[in-house]
Order: C-alpha cells, then structure tokens, then sequence
C-alpha cells in the first residue's frame, strides 16, 4: 500500500479514526497526513484510552509514524498544542508552511452570523476560516510564533516518501454526503470531503495514489440539519442501539439504516477500490471481537455480500469492536 486515501462514506463518524489506527499498527505506517479541520473528531481506542483527536492525525498510536498536517488543512492553533501533549507526538509531527489558521473570531462568526443559522454546523468556525483564505487575507502556519517548530514543506516530505515507497496514508475527515460539492447543500461542510480532494489539500497527485479506501458505518449517523433518508426515530434508533452522540461537539447524532444506493454513488465519487465497513457488531452483536470471517452468522456475511455486490468493491476490513485492534483484516 504506498500511498492509501482513507475517505468516509455518508456524513462522518463512520469510524475512519479506528480504521487509521489499526492501519497504523498493522501495516507499520511511515507517513500519516491529516487533512480538513478542527470540525472533525477521529476516535482511537488504544489499549481502553480513548482519544478524539480534532488536529493530530489518528495514526499516532504508531511510533514510528511521521505525522503532518497538509497545506490544504486549517489549524486551530490551540487545540493542536494540546494534542501534540495529550500523545506525545512533539518530535514527529509537522504542519506545512502553507496550512492556515482557523481563529477565536472565526468561531464567533460561525456561532453568530445569520447566513450560517440552521445549518446546524459545529461552531469551530471552519466556514468562516475558509472564506477568508478565499479573500486571500488568512494567516498561514508561517505566520504564527508558536508553529515555528513544527513547520516543513508536507508536499515534498509526502511526494519524496512515496517516491521512496514509504506506506503513506491520506487521512480524510468527514464524509462525502458533506462535500460541498457532492453532499446535501447548503447542509454540508465548507470543502471538498472526496478522495480527490484529500490528495489536492496534501499535495498529492492523482497518479500517485494506489488505493482509495471508502469507510462505511454498518448504519448511517448524521449530526446536524439536513436530509437523511430513511432516518428512524430517536426512541427506535436506542432500542436499536444505534443512539450515539457526537465525539466532538456530544451532540445529538440522528440515525438512519444502512444506504446501498447512496452507498454505491459514494464509491463511485471517490473512486473508490476497498471498503471498510465497520460496528458490524452494533448491527449484529453475536459479531462483537470476532477476528475471522468465516466465525461471522451468517445474515453478517449476506449484509457485506450484498454491500460489495451493490458498490462492486471488495469490503477488506470490518470492525467488530471499538479498540484499533477490533478488526477483520481480509487483504491478502
Ligand atoms: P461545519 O463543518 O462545522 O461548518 O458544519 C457543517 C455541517 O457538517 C454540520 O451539519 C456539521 O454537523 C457537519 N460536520 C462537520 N464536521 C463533521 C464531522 O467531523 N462529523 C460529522 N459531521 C460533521
Ligand atoms: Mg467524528
């Protein structure tokens, strides 16, 4: 796998975090580049601690993984200091020069302005960072004292390591339904979420890429306004067990089951060639810590069959657990 683009499915949470760190592990990861913003929660579960990382990227629980953080990403400043601590990644994280910066008043505008009321948007203020590196007047990384340690040019390290046949993984946050391209607009994010898009805001060219890897929920989740078809009521979606709350902001998340056409657009979008599905133990519990396919009942194996008959692609990894580990790893 020289160079993976990890891109979620639906409208996020569909687990990319877990995903990442079992990849991390697994494959040894050289490289890991985080793209998107501080909107964005990656959950990792390592050995019963839990981290929901909003700035560093979820393969950290790797030593020996090189973290950056692509030109395209908007940092908050804050929060990333605080989880360079929090995992301890100091001396292996980097942030291009070129990464912007999202601010205290950007948030406050995110909270406040009325063009932005009802989308129900996170209040980090991703928008409106974004507008204003569109009217070419936001800082950059390079600007800010506190970054100076971490700066490098991401492009070159990223290019020189695959060039170099290094495993790098493109860490894409959120999922298509929010593309604000693709997704369900105006209710969507303020980017671009497809594989393309990941590649573009870490500096990645189109030929380089071996593998995009789409990560679908065995349910669907949406947080926030916006249509979601086939969405179940709250008291149905707890008697499910499909109630969650956000990592990020604990809101609410609404629930919706699993959609194969919706599914099959998505792949197409991405350019997807492998799937990981993953709490297929939430849809089935007799799942929960399995490791091997063949032990899976068998209405699990006709849900993942049905999934890679509908989407054409293989589902290469499924999760039955929420530690990194909780993996069915069907890749050769
Ligand atoms: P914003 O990205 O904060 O502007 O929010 C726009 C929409 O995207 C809202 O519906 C948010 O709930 C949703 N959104 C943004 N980031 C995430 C995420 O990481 N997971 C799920 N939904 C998200
Ligand atoms: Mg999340």
């Amino acid at each position: 796998m020289p160079c993976t683009v990890i891109a979620g499915s639906f409208w996020g949470d569909e687990g990319k975090g877990k995903i990442i760190s079992y990849l991390a592990l697994k494959d040894k990861l050289d490289f890991c580049v985080r793209t998107g913003s501080v909107n964005a929660a990656h959950t990792v579960w390592i050995q019963s601690n839990r981290y929901a990382l909003h700035m560093v990227p979820a393969a950290f629980v790797y030593k020996k993984c090189r973290l950056l953080i692509g030109a395209g990403s908007n940092v908050h400043v804050a929060k990333f200091l605080e989880e360079v601590e929090a995992t301890k990644v100091k001396s292996r994280i980097g942030v291009d020069y070129q990464a912007s910066i999202i601010e205290e008043k950007h948030s406050i505008q995110d909270k406040t302005s009325a063009h932005l009321k009802g989308l129900g948007t996170t209040g980090w203020g991703v928008g409106p960072a974004v507008e204003e590196r569109v009217r070419r007047t936001a800082k950059l990384a390079k600007d800010i004292p506190e970054l100076k340690p971490y700066l490098t040019d991401v492009t070159t390290e990223v290019n020189n390591a695959i060039d170099a046949d290094k495993n790098v993984l493109l860490e894409g946050t959120q999922g298509l339904m929010l593309s604000l391209y693709h997704g369900t607009y105006p209710y969507v994010t303020s980017r671009d979420t497809s594989a393309s898009a990941i590649c573009s805001e870490a500096g990645v060219g189109p030929t380089k890429i071996d593998n995009v890897l789409i990560v679908f929920k065995s349910f669907i989740t949406r947080v926030g306004t916006g249509p979601l078809p086939g969405e179940l009521p709250k008291e149905e979606a707890i008697k499910r067990g499909w109630f969650e709350t956000a990592a990020g902001t604990g809101r609410e998340r609404r629930s919706a089951p699993f959609n194969f056409e919706l599914a099959k657009k998505t792949v197409m979008l991405n350019g997807a060639t492998q799937a990981a599905l993953t709490k297929l133990d939430i849809l089935y519990p007799e799942c929960k810590g399995a490791k091997t396919y063949d032990s899976l009942p068998i209405k699990a194996k006709q849900f993942i069959n049905e999934i890679e008959k509908q989407t054409g692609i293989p589902v290469v990894l499924i999760g039955t657990g929420p530690e990194a580990l909780d993996i069915i790893d069907r890749r050769k």
